[in-house]
């Protein structure tokens, strides 16, 4: 008796399962839910082997009955499963062709970070654009430089103490270094173009240095030099003076002068300007009032040679400040190794 009800309820088994699996399939939307449905029906445990192992308990005849039964039932199942992952198949490879074809560029994507130009990069272009619109040139020189351009050509020959001003990566290569400062742009300037000749050459410069919160050992220089003839202190002055007001946007920048060693300026001298954001002495100008800026001059007859330029008959200015230096102070950042941390806090700000 008890095949009897064995029988009815694999019979009926039988049917509820191929129900069930139909209506699984139905709902199916992922390759992965179809083969956790194929693991639950077909599987090594799924309910068809369940199956299975109640109707070996059956006697032999009845097992004629039911064994094609449950394998046509497995076949069925096999094959819908088939279609199933074709189907799932089609349709994803269909969505992508159609995300393709359909791509709408101008849609809006909510909640995205919109990139912008890194704040130093915008710094260098606000400082070209006000020389450019005093009519100078922009210049660009080799980060790997010869003694010869960094050192020697600037008036400072092998051995000189002025050397020790500026720690050095010194290369493999003998000769070679990574540039200590952009002055070597000068004289390839020089030399490549002739006088007259006006320039900025912004520029990144390596010195072999410990940092800290105001030194690097990677920063960028800016490099300007003016040739002509009759220049004299007074175009230098003019000219720094204008530039920090426009940077500034203040018309009431002053600059204060100081005398300043460079072995390639002559007279050399260090040039300040008036605290932009206060009258009597804040935290950006350590209660001085003024801000040391930069090293300038008047280039020296020995640098005018190297260049290819008669001394007698052109002379000429040169300068050369700090890019993330001035852009501290300006945006009032404390740290100049934010500029490359790749902080996205910090390069959201700007
Ligand atoms: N190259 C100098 C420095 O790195 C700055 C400078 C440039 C000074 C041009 C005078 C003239 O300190």
């Amino acid at each position: 008796m008890v095949w009897i009800n064995a029988m009815k309820t694999l019979k009926q088994s039988i049917q509820e399962l191929k129900e069930n699996f139909d209506a699984a399939l139905k709902k199916i939307l992922t390759e992965q839910d179809l083969e956790s449905a194929r693991i639950t029906f077909l599987g090594r445990k799924g309910k068809l082997s369940q199956l299975m192992t109640v109707m070996k308990t059956l006697p032999v005849e009845k097992k004629r009955t039911f064994g094609p039964a449950i394998n046509q039932i497995k076949q069925e199942c096999e094959q819908l499963l088939h279609q199933k992952k074709d189907e799932l198949k089609n349709a994803s490879f269909a969505q992508e062709e159609l995300k393709k074809t359909n791509f709408d560029v101008t849609a809006y994507k909510p909640n995205t970070i919109a990139s912008s130009l890194h704040v130093y990069t915008q710094f260098i272009q606000n400082i070209e654009n006000i020389f450019i619109s005093m009519g100078y040139e922009i210049a660009d020189g080799p980060e790997v430089e010869t003694d010869f351009y960094n050192f020697q050509a600037l008036n400072v020959p092998p051995d000189h103490p002025a050397r020790d001003m500026q720690d050095t990566f010194w290369l493999d290569v003998p000769g070679m270094l990574l540039r200590t400062q952009t002055s070597g742009i000068q004289v390839r300037e020089m030399q490549k173009k002739g006088a007259p000749l006006a320039l900025v050459a912004p520029g990144r410069v390596y010195r072999y240095e410990a940092t800290d919160a105001s030194h690097d050992s990677t920063f960028t220089q800016c490099e300007g030099l003016l040739v002509d003839k009759n220049i004299s202190m007074s175009h230098l002055l003019a000219t720094l003076q204008t530039f920090l007001q426009k940077i500034f946007k203040k018309d009431n920048v002053q600059i204060r002068v100081r005398p300043g060693y460079f072995p390639f300026v002559e007279p050399g001298i260090e040039v300040d300007f008036s605290c932009p954001f206060c009258e009597s002495g804040c935290s950006v100008c350590k209660k001085t009032k003024w801000i040391e800026l930069m090293g300038a001059g008047l280039v020296h007859p020995n640098v005018l040679k190297h260049g290819g330029i008669d001394p007698n008959e052109y002379s000429g200015f040169a300068f050369g400040f700090g890019i993330e230096r001035l852009a501290m102070i300006y945006y009032g950042i404390t740290d100049i190794r934010l500029f490359h941390s790749n902080s996205i806090d910090f390069l959201k700000q700007f």
